[in-house]
């Protein structure tokens, strides 16, 4: 497997995934907390209309996301500000496997298909590239539009784990997906 040593750049048609950069507090500030997006994370939030993110709480994320030293996480611009995050984690190299996961934390570009360029991308990446065998991933079964971007991008769901998430005082399953090397042209 070929796994870089520092986070490689990938452009889309409308989207840059980029190593993380100081200015990312900002773009996160701006993002703000959005309550759809932090129950589709799996969250409880505790407000119901979009609240400001204070630049602790950006500081704290932005700390959190440079001190992993995966280099298959990249931060994701699209229009040159800072929507969110994707990664590969997870790593099997005996298996050549890992897990997915992206989100997008700014609310005025969900739904518009960026999330499927940047699953694209990055499932590319990880196979032509990185060497993958296969990419999984797991989404709570209520993400539906999560769950339509995946299979766009050529995920197939592979099961369900029965309530395995307690999201604002109820219990939800995971819905379990995947691609292998082989089905990556399925999502072009
Ligand atoms: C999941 C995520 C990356 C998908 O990216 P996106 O740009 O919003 O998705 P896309 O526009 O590429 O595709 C969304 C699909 O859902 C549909 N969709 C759009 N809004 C929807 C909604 N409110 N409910 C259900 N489906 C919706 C779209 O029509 C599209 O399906 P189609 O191609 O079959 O028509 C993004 O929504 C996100 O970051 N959400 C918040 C965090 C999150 O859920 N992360 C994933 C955790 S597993």
């Amino acid at each position: 497997m070929r796994i870089p040593g520092t986070t490689p750049h990938l452009r889309t048609p409308r989207t840059l995934l980029r190593p993380f950069r100081p200015d990312d507090v900002d773009g996160m500030i701006r993002c703000g907390k959005d309550p759809e997006i932090v129950r589709m994370f799996g969250g409880s939030p505790d407000f119901d209309e979009p609240v400001p993110m204070s630049r602790d709480e950006a500081s704290a994320w932005f700390e959190h996301v440079t001190a992993d030293a995966n280099p298959l996480h990249w931060a994701v611009q699209h229009d040159g500000r800072f929507i969110g995050t994707a990664r590969l984690h997870g790593v099997v190299e005996d298996d050549r496997r890992a897990r997915y996961a992206v989100g997008f934390h700014d609310r005025v570009v969900l739904g518009r298909g960026l999330g499927l360029e940047v699953t694209r991308a990055v499932a590319t990446y990880g196979f032509t590239v990185v060497g993958l065998h296969r990419i999984d991933l797991r989404v709570l079964a209520y993400n539906t539009r999560a769950i339509r971007c995946y299979r766009r991008a050529g995920f197939v769901e592979e099961g369900r784990e029965r309530e395995s998430a307690f999201v604002d005082g109820t219990w939800h399953d995971d819905v379990i997906m995947a691609m292998l090397e082989h089905e990556v042209a399925a999502g072009r």
